[in-house]
């Protein structure tokens, strides 16, 4: 069978066209699709040379066809290298036949090209394209020919480029430093380059550089009329109406009609001479769209419909109806301002996580990993994610899981931990990508806001260079985020806040648009990130109290079946070769080992205390975690109104130290059981507010009050007996964090008697449908019998 498909219907009897016109609204039409994906011929002109798939990496392939190990075996990603720094070409031939040829317009697609590459159309040069976020949209009716065709696609070195790149730009461009490469076992100068910054290597990932197609790639042919891209912004206008505001842009000037219909509302607009058609639609008392954890998540299919002449296209978006805010007012007794989402009306306390790219390889990540991933994270009661600028804007797949699911997005353009290039044609690349990006996900209802970068604001005080020179990289930050991004992402898509940065202050003044400069990460303006490995971390009174910790975590290590995935029993031992070049954070171990000290009776000698430390360092993970989000939820009706919770990372992207609460291949770490657990809508939460001084809070992110519900405390001793309980009666406001019961610990332990010490006993709270516990002393000292023992 050929694999030239029409697209819709085309040439086919007058009476089957009869019976599927009364199933379709659209017929007649000319655009046919030729796939190109599937086998193609891949060589570096060297020493090797293969059947490969596309889409697909140059090196899953050399993987797949055993030419190399599986890169993610054990010292892969250094073995691999090689294949980053060598030219690697594509080629197959097309046949393609005269009604594909014969249409007006034959456009070659590409969703995505992993990055610098060249394309050739029977030996001619089509194009070069240089970025990996970008939409390719590439007109290539003059280069094809009925019968057999000849493709190429050329990918050039992503390292031979950006190190040519740096070379050749005027002046430093600061990022990673000769140290963290070195850490990171990465490669330089990623800012030079628009594809996933993660490639190069991070402190919890891999440097594998994927080169190759990620995405979808096809020739498209048509006569007049083809959809290029639509965009949908959507908005309460009034409480009960809701407007839609659809552009859709074709691929060339036509005259037609455009009608959008949802439901029973529909509109219709004729257009004379337009490429792009911008056309309104109001939506009476739709359902709404409510984030996980508040209300369902109501998507209704948008058709778009758009006739010219005897052609016709139609193409429809899911999209949700909600009210996004994000509430920036002063708050009583508080300097700064207020940083929280308000959707439909309701203050949301965001509950989740940073996500990273699941895998380096975008085509191991099959929509089974991607479901089971969402599994997950509903299990643990998440209803936020911010998408991580490190990595890639992520698949459509992946975001129409987020609407489903009710999964709020923060969405980071793709920039971290760096300065960057501002260069004319780096900026053009950028505006390229904004766009593209910005049509493609406008229409999720899961995004609610856009973030300029990743700790790229904070960075402007990281590095010698730039502190010599503020004033140099000040305005090139200037010139890339504020003047360049920031017009584009207001007149595309003026109903969703842009943030600078994450963490950023906010805006002095929105008109004119001034940042509030200074530290970002002051705890009364925006969000922060904090990290702080060496404090006791069951010890409250060192965290900050921000308005949203959007980044927060401690390391942990991947269970032994995960090891077991990528690696041999001889490097089952921290101090092995491959735990040493897998731990990327610079003394991640020692901190890990520190932490685990101060509360377990553990000291690691040698590597059959392997297993257990990979079992402690989950635990301190998940009760330091634990510790931190149920301090930043009590904050909640505090002056301090923290309202987000997004801890440091989802996933983790193969098997390596690092601070996700999923493991590589799906497994759930000791943090995602109590993620459950500490992110349920109502929380009893017991803390110590000062010594001896126990406080009892209940946290409740429900939309109606508690009342006259019981709360009880039960002491326990170490060795099983109840020694003590207590319970009263108390209520909670709708969304609420309310203190219920404040005691001084030694007199819960003097009501059972004068000898009872700390280190005897816990206590274990309950209320609702939730338990916590409290333990009164480090598990280093508690009394055991027999003594609590690690090997
Ligand atoms: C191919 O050649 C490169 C050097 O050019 C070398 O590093 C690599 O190991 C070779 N690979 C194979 C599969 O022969
Ligand atoms: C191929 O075409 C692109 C754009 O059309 C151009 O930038 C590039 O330099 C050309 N490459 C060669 C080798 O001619
Ligand atoms: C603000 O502080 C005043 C005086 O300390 C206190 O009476 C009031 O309850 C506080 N308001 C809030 C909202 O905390
Ligand atoms: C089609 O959309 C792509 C992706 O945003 C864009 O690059 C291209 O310029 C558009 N094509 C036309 C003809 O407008
Ligand atoms: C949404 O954007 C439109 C402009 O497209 C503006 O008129 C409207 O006031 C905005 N509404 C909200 C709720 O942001
Ligand atoms: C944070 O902002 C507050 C209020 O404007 C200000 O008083 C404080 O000095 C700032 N702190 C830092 C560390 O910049
Ligand atoms: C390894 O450590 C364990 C626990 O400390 C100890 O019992 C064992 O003797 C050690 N083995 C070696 C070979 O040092
Ligand atoms: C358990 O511990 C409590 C308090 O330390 C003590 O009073 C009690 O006798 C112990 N019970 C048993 C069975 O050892
Ligand atoms: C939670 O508690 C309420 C009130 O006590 C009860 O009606 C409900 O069934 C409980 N839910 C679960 C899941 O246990
Ligand atoms: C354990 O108890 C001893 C003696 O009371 C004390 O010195 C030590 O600091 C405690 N250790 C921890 C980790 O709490």
């Amino acid at each position: 069978m050929s694999l030239l498909n029409n697209y819709f219907l085309n040439k086919i009897s007058i009476l089957f066209i009869f019976q599927i016109l009364f199933i379709f609204s659209f017929t007649k039409c000319d655009i046919k699709v030729y796939d190109l994906s599937g086998d193609w011929k891949l060589t570096n002109n060297n020493n090797v040379t293969l059947t490969a798939k596309l889409p697909g990496s140059v090196q899953m392939s050399l993987y797949y066809s055993q030419i190399i190990e599986n890169p993610i075996w054990r010292f892969g990603d250094t073995d691999t290298r090689w294949i980053a720094f060598q030219n690697w070409v594509y080629s197959r031939s097309l046949t393609l036949d005269s009604d594909f040829i014969n249409n007006q317009k034959i456009v070659l697609e590409f969703d995505g090209i992993d990055t610098i590459a060249q394309i050739t159309i029977n030996q001619v040069n089509v194009t070069m394209t240089s970025n990996q976020f970008r939409l390719w949209r590439i007109d290539v009716t003059d280069f094809l020919h009925v019968g057999d065709n000849e493709m190429t696609i050329t990918f050039f070195s992503p390292t031979d480029y950006v190190n040519e790149q740096a070379a050749s730009y005027p002046y430093l461009v600061p990022g990673d430093t000769d140290s963290v490469i070195n850490y990171y076992h990465g490669e330089k100068n990623r800012q030079f380059i628009r594809k996933a910054q993660c490639h190069f290597g991070w402190d919890w990932g891999p440097c594998l550089l994927p080169i190759g197609i990620h995405r979808s790639l096809q020739l498209i042919s048509y006569q007049n009329l083809l959809i290029n891209k639509t965009q949908i912004n959507q908005y309460r206008k009034t409480q009960t109406t809701y407007e839609i505001e659809a552009k859709i842009n074709l691929m060339q000037i036509t005259t037609g009609s455009v009608t959008l219909t949802l439901d029973q509302f529909t509109q219709k607009k004729e257009f004379d001479s337009k490429q792009e058609i911008e056309i309104k639609l109001e939506v009476e008392s739709p359902e709404l769209w409510w984030p996980n954890g508040y209300g369902s998540q109501k998507l209704y299919e948008l058709e778009i419909k758009v006739e010219s002449g005897e052609e016709t296209q139609e193409i429809t978006k899911k999209i949700g109806f909600r009210h996004i805010e994000l509430v920036e007012e002063p708050v009583s007794n508080s300097s700064g301002l207020s940083f929280y989402f308000r959707i439909n009306d309701v203050p949301i306390f965001a509950k989740g996580s940073n996500f990273i790219p699941l895998d380096s390889f975008e085509g191991v990540v099959t929509k089974e990993v991607y479901d089971n991933f969402f599994e997950s994270a509903i299990a643990a009661n998440w209803n936020m994610m911010r998408v991580w600028g490190g990595g890639v804007y992520e698949t459509d797949y992946f975001y129409d899981k987020c609407d489903e699911k009710g999964i709020m997005i923060m969405q980071d353009f793709m920039f971290a931990c760096s300065m960057y290039p501002r260069n004319a044609g780096f900026l053009t690349e950028i505006s390229g990508e904004i766009e593209d990006q910005i049509y493609r996900l406008s229409h999720h209802a899961s995004i609610i806001v856009w973030s300029g970068n990743n700790e790229n604001e904070a960075a402007l005080s990281w590095w010698d260079p730039i502190i010599e020179n503020p004033r140099l990289y000040v305005v090139d930050y200037s010139k890339l985020y504020l003047d360049t991004m920031r017009p584009i992402v207001f007149k595309l898509d003026p109903n969703r806040t842009f943030l600078s940065s994450s963490p950023s202050n906010g805006v002095l003044s929105s008109d004119p648009y001034v940042l509030r400069w200074g530290n970002p990460q002051n705890e009364s303006y925006g969000d922060v990130h904090f990290y702080d490995y060496t404090m006791d971390c069951l010890d409250v009174s060192n965290y900050p109290s921000p308005r949203f910790a959007s980044e927060f975590g401690f390391q942990s290590v991947d269970s032994i079946y995960s090891w077991q995935q990528c690696s041999v029993s001889e490097d089952w031992d921290i101090y092995s070769p491959l735990f040493e070049h897998r731990q990327h954070h610079p003394l991640g171990t020692f901190e890990m080992l520190g932490q685990i000290e101060m509360h377990f009776p553990f000291s690691y000698s040698n590597a059959s205390q392997f297993e257990s430390f990979i079992y402690l360092s989950q635990v301190t993970q998940a009760i330091c975690m634990q510790t931190e989000t149920e301090h930043y939820r009590r904050l909640k009706s505090s002056p301090h109104k923290t309202y987000g919770t997004l801890y440091w990372q989802a996933s983790n992207d193969w098997v390596a130290p690092s601070w996700s609460s999923l493991e590589h291949f799906g497994r759930w770490k000791i943090l995602h059981y109590f993620a459950a657990n500490f992110y349920s809508s109502v929380i009893v939460s017991p803390y110590e507010s000062a010594p001896d001084e126990l406080s009892v809070y209940v946290v409740s992110d429900l939309l109606v009050p508690i009342q006259n519900d019981r709360f009880s405390l039960e002491l326990w001793s170490w060795n099983g007996s109840l020694l003590y309980s207590d319970s009263l009666s108390y209520s909670v406001q709708p969304l609420d964090s309310i203190l219920v019961y404040k005691r001084p610990i030694s007199s819960i332990l003097s009501a059972v008697s004068q000898t009872l010490t700390r280190q005897d006993c816990f206590l274990h709270f309950s209320a609702r449908n939730s338990s916590n516990l409290f333990f009164l002393s480090s598990f280093y000292n508690v009394t055991l019998t027999p003594k609590i023992h690690f090997s």
